[in-house]
């Protein structure tokens, strides 16, 4: 265990002067952030080995791949850090590429060969030091890495912290196996650091979260001040994580399976950011012939929706294709425009080019008096918390 695992270290000026820097051995740490689905990934690598690993990469790993032969680094590890439900993971073919190992915790369910790791763990590079913590909560294998430089310090600088601690939020535990209590204890677990080490999570924005504040990066400081759920109690923490989420990611089902390694449907990942064309919910607009496609998830839908609309939620509409006609005019709707604008550009994307988005959603079809069927409040599950998210998915 680490001396900041056991207590927070405080550091007076005079032995900070006493630390030796050894200028030499510096490491190189880069944050690639992906605007088009909200995701970081990182490259770490010693300067002095030119041995390096990436960490949670996108599908586009060309940008990887370049940025490795301009600094004349050798990838030695690929880890990711869980199995992603909301963009399609590079990580097996950058280290087929490369000849890299491609790394996850040992509980991992995934049908491909992995190095598993372990908590407690070192990852030697050169001579930095990737250190694994077992943080499991949104996911029951999900890995935190402390990033440590001994030569500079025997203190960690640095926590990649994936989809555990956000800034300003926390990862959210209510799919593929998440569990709030687990996530509870493993936040905890990262509050034990000092307040200085820097903290990089797997997303700044997307619906991972439901509250991220936007910037980048952070410290362990800083969100045990400010962060609003780190304040909670257990049971507190525990109700709000399931009193108000954000819908499942567009496709999450397709991008699973296929992170999982048990089918190859990274066509469900979007990959034009092209704003779909849209018509007005208003009452304006004739719905008559025309399929109207409702995204939301189903506790939305059950508690009201248009007559005659269909449901298919977002998540799933890669994987449920054989349902969706290819030759009637397509409108989908969300709660507020949003999920839906993504959705007909995946929709597009793949050849419904006669696919519209609902513009305002159910809340403009609500406000021009449009007609409704409504179900009881007690069919609806927990309430869905609709999120501003209108870049497209990203590769
Ligand atoms: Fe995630």
């Amino acid at each position: 265990m680490l001396q900041c695992e056991r207590e927070a270290v405080t550091h007076t000026r005079s032995s900070a002067r006493n630390a030796v820097v050894n200028e030499e051995m510096p490491l190189y740490f880069k944050q690639l952030l992906d605007e088009r689905c909200g995701c970081a990934s990182y490259i770490v690598a010693s300067r002095a080995t030119r041995e390096a690993a990436i960490v949670d990469p996108s599908l586009n790993t060309e940008q990887y791949d370049q940025l490795l032969q301009e600094r004349h680094f050798e990838l030695r590890y690929v880890i990711d850090t869980h199995v992603h439900a909301d963009h399609v993971s590079g990580a097996r073919k950058l280290a087929a590429a490369h000849g890299a190992q491609l790394c996850m915790h040992e509980s991992a369910q995934v049908a491909f060969p992995f190095l598993p790791l372990h908590d407690g763990e070192d990852l030697e590079l050169g001579q930095l030091r990737l250190h694994i913590l077992h943080t499991p909560g949104h996911r029951p294998e999900l890995i935190s890495m402390l990033v440590i430089n001994p030569p500079r310090s025997p203190e960690p600088s640095m926590v990649l912290t994936a989809d555990s601690l956000l800034v300003g939020d926390v990862g959210r535990p209510d799919f593929g196996g998440g569990d709030a209590n687990r996530q509870y204890e493993s936040l905890t677990r990262l509050l034990r650091l000092p307040d200085w080490v820097g903290v990089f999570p797997g997303h700044f924005e997307g619906p991972c979260g439901k509250g991220m504040c936007g910037r980048p990066s952070t410290t362990i400081g800083f969100e045990r001040l400010y962060n609003p759920l780190l304040r909670l109690e257990r049971d507190a923490f525990v109700s709000s994580m399931s009193e108000e989420v954000p819908a499942r990611p567009l496709n999450m089902i397709a991008i699973e399976r296929t992170n999982r390694g048990d089918a190859d449907l990274s066509f469900a990942m979007l990959s034009d950011s092209a704003e779909a064309p849209s018509v007005d919910l208003d009452g304006r607009a004739s719905l008559e012939d025309v399929l109207i496609l409702d995204v939301r998830e189903p506790s939305e839908y059950a508690l009201v929706h248009i007559p005659g609309a269909v449901n298919l939620p977002q998540a799933e509409l890669a994987t449920r294709l054989d349902e969706i006609p290819r030759d009637q005019p397509i409108v989908l709707v969300c709660q507020a425009g949003s999920r839906s604008q993504r959705a007909a550009q995946f929709l597009r994307q793949i050849g419904y080019r006669n696919t519209v988005s609902g513009r305002g959603g159910m809340e403009s079809w609500e406000a021009a008096g449009g007609p409704v069927e409504r179900g009881s409040d007690e069919t609806a599950g927990p309430r869905v918390k609709e999120t501003e998210w209108a870049h497209a998915g990203g590769s």
